[in-house]
């Protein structure tokens, strides 16, 4: 079964917003999470379900080049990483058909309930020119330069081709949804998801493209990224190797994630550094 991004965030769209102790406002349009879903608290006050899906509590201490981006109603839709002083690599897809003025990336903080860290503007934004709306069409990859630098540390791009052998563990960050039908998590989220072989994703996606696409993803399910996470990093070893894009719903056994390989762009986003 496969099911287009868009359709299903419509579907999302419309569902009703559950009354909650604490509201916590997460990612409106453009992204996929429905704005207003609030994360149902425990006793504690803390969500109950605090993960991407399946994953845990990080932080931004610990990934000091994790972004949000958030738009007008200052709610997080999308992640990024921070892959120089003043420049995010991001989706084509959280940036595309956005207006720049309504764009913000939030540095250096862990809990969006809280105003810690940097909102730094966008000055410029470069969406790779092959990208043609759809993540499901490829390059949906983009680079933001900020009006301000945050000052926190910057994730290395992957320019190595080799890195992406199937079952390598893989990070993947976000405050994305902790389950297909949401709610989003205030907290940053980290999950380990093996990369899949470039045959297995392709026998799964037909839009699967090995030149420019990664899949990661526990073959069980359980562990995924989600919508809202989309243009957040997936890393290897220290270094950005893909960019949080597609999947059909989140965590079903048998359909991985699809990330931007970014070995394939090293050229084209090295150029939008310097
Ligand atoms: N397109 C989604 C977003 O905008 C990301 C979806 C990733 N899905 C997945 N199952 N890994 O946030």
């Amino acid at each position: 079964m496969r099911v287009r991004v868009w359709r299903r965030r419509a579907v999302r769209l419309a569902l009703p917003v559950v009354a909650a102790a604490v509201v916590w406002s997460p990612v409106a349009a453009a992204g996929p999470p429905a704005a207003g879903l609030p994360v149902v608290p425990g006793d504690d006050g803390q969500p109950t379900q605090p993960f991407i899906v399946g994953g845990s509590d990080t932080s931004t201490d610990e990934h000091p080049w994790m972004v949000a981006l958030t738009d007008a109603a200052a709610s997080p839709y999308c992640g990024g990483a921070l892959v120089g002083p003043d420049r995010v690599v991001t989706a084509a897809h959280c940036v595309a058909n956005r207006d720049q003025a309504e764009l913000t990336v939030i540095a250096g903080r862990t809990d969006m309930r809280t105003s810690e860290g940097v909102e730094t503007g966008v000055r410029q934004v470069w969406v790779h020119p092959g990208f043609d709306g759809d993540p499901m069409g490829g390059d949906d990859v983009a680079v933001l330069t900020l009006e301000r630098e945050p000052g926190y540390r910057t994730l290395p791009l992957n320019e190595d081709p080799s890195a992406y052998q199937p079952g390598t563990p893989a990070t993947v960050l976000g405050w994305g949804y902790t389950d297909e039908s949401g709610p989003s998590s205030p907290v940053l989220q980290e999950v380990d998801v093996p990369l899949q072989s470039d045959s297995d994703c392709s026998g799964t996606y037909s839009q699967y493209d090995a030149s420019e696409m990664v899949c990661a993803g526990d073959p069980e399910g359980e562990r995924d990224a989600c919508y809202g996470d989309s243009g957040g990093p997936l890393v290897v070893d220290g270094r950005l190797i893909g960019v949080t894009s597609w999947g059909t719903g989140c965590a079903r056994p048998g359909l991985p994630g699809v990330y931007v390989r970014i070995s394939s762009y090293a050229d084209d986003l090295q150029a939008q550094l310097s």
